[in-house]
């Protein structure tokens, strides 16, 4: 199965697009809701959670596993793949949000590669995201060795994940505080070309982000990105992609509630979802 894991909810903002346009995949999809969100913990704690997470996917017969968490992708992924996969799970691949989703806010066209960077690219771009996404700076990272000449502008927002997870996705509350966190932004910035949405969650918050930015910013969230550079991996890696079952499965896994999370699953996905919940060894 293609395994899929988040902090709580806002990856299945990520695993509705793969349904779309990668139906025939197995997916086993993974929220860790009991621990949510992980944007404020220490780079420590968001590794391990993420570990036990990933450790949990391949024990239940993942051969890939995405991590469909900004944060997780940011404090966890490049350990992972050098401590644990390299060492004791060679054959099993971890892939992450932060590369694919630079690539796209550079305009990288799907399926360049290239190691050259791309001078041609510029003007003024915004990035969203958790405190830890943003403090880790690993967007900018990745857009200074992909598009040197861009300008980018960070901004984080702590309690845009916890409002999403408690599901207050409209209304005054979160208005305020995506009104705030974007006039932060905006004595930086005031008209970004393009602004990321850098944590999954916020793809529930367009239409507040929406009415806070001037009409000629372009919102990107990540769910068509991640599902297009997805299919293009799987394209240029056929010896994993042979490794995955294309039975149209769908299983969902939590660490809290799984009614909640069923009710969540139903209303993001708009299919009646069956959720088990487990306990994550080390818990
Ligand atoms: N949805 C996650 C992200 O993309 C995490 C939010 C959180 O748990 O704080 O960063």
């Amino acid at each position: 199965m293609i395994g899929v894991f988040d902090s709580g909810y806002g990856g299945l903002n990520i695993l509705k697009t793969l349904l779309q346009r990668l139906p025939e995949y197995d997916y086993l999809y993974l929220g860790d809701n009991a621990r949510a969100p992980y944007g404020a913990r220490s780079c420590e704690v968001i590794y391990r959670f993420t570990l036990q997470g990933v450790r949990y996917l391949f024990s239940q017969d993942c051969a890939l596993v995405v991590l469909a968490c900004n944060t997780a992708s940011a404090r966890a992924l490049r350990t992972i793949q050098q401590r644990y996969l390299a060492v004791e799970c060679k054959d099993r691949r971890v892939l992450g949000v932060i590369r694919p989703s630079a690539e796209a806010l550079a305009r990288i066209p799907v399926g360049e590669i290239s190691s050259e960077p791309r001078f041609d690219i510029a003007g003024k771009v915004a990035i969203l995201g958790t405190q830890e996404t943003i403090q880790s700076n690993s967007f900018v990272l990745e857009l200074q060795k992909l598009a040197p000449r861009l300008e980018i502008y960070q901004q984080a927002c702590p309690l845009l994940a916890p409002l999403v997870e408690a599901g207050e996705i409209s209304g005054e509350g979160p208005s305020w505080f995506v009104r705030k966190y974007l006039a932060e932004l905006r004595i930086r910035c005031d008209a970004p070309k393009r602004i990321l949405l850098a944590c999954t969650h916020y793809a529930a918050l367009v239409p507040i982000i929406r009415q806070f930015l001037p009409n000629e910013t372009e919102i990107l969230t990540q769910d068509e990105i991640i599902a297009e550079r997805l299919k293009d991996w799987l394209v240029r890696h056929p010896e994993q992609d042979i490794r995955l079952g294309k039975t149209g499965k769908r299983l969902f896994l939590t660490t809290d509630d799984a009614s909640d999370f069923a009710a969540v699953g139903r209303s993001i996905l708009g299919t009646d979802i069956d959720c088990k919940a487990i306990r994550l060894p080390g818990e």
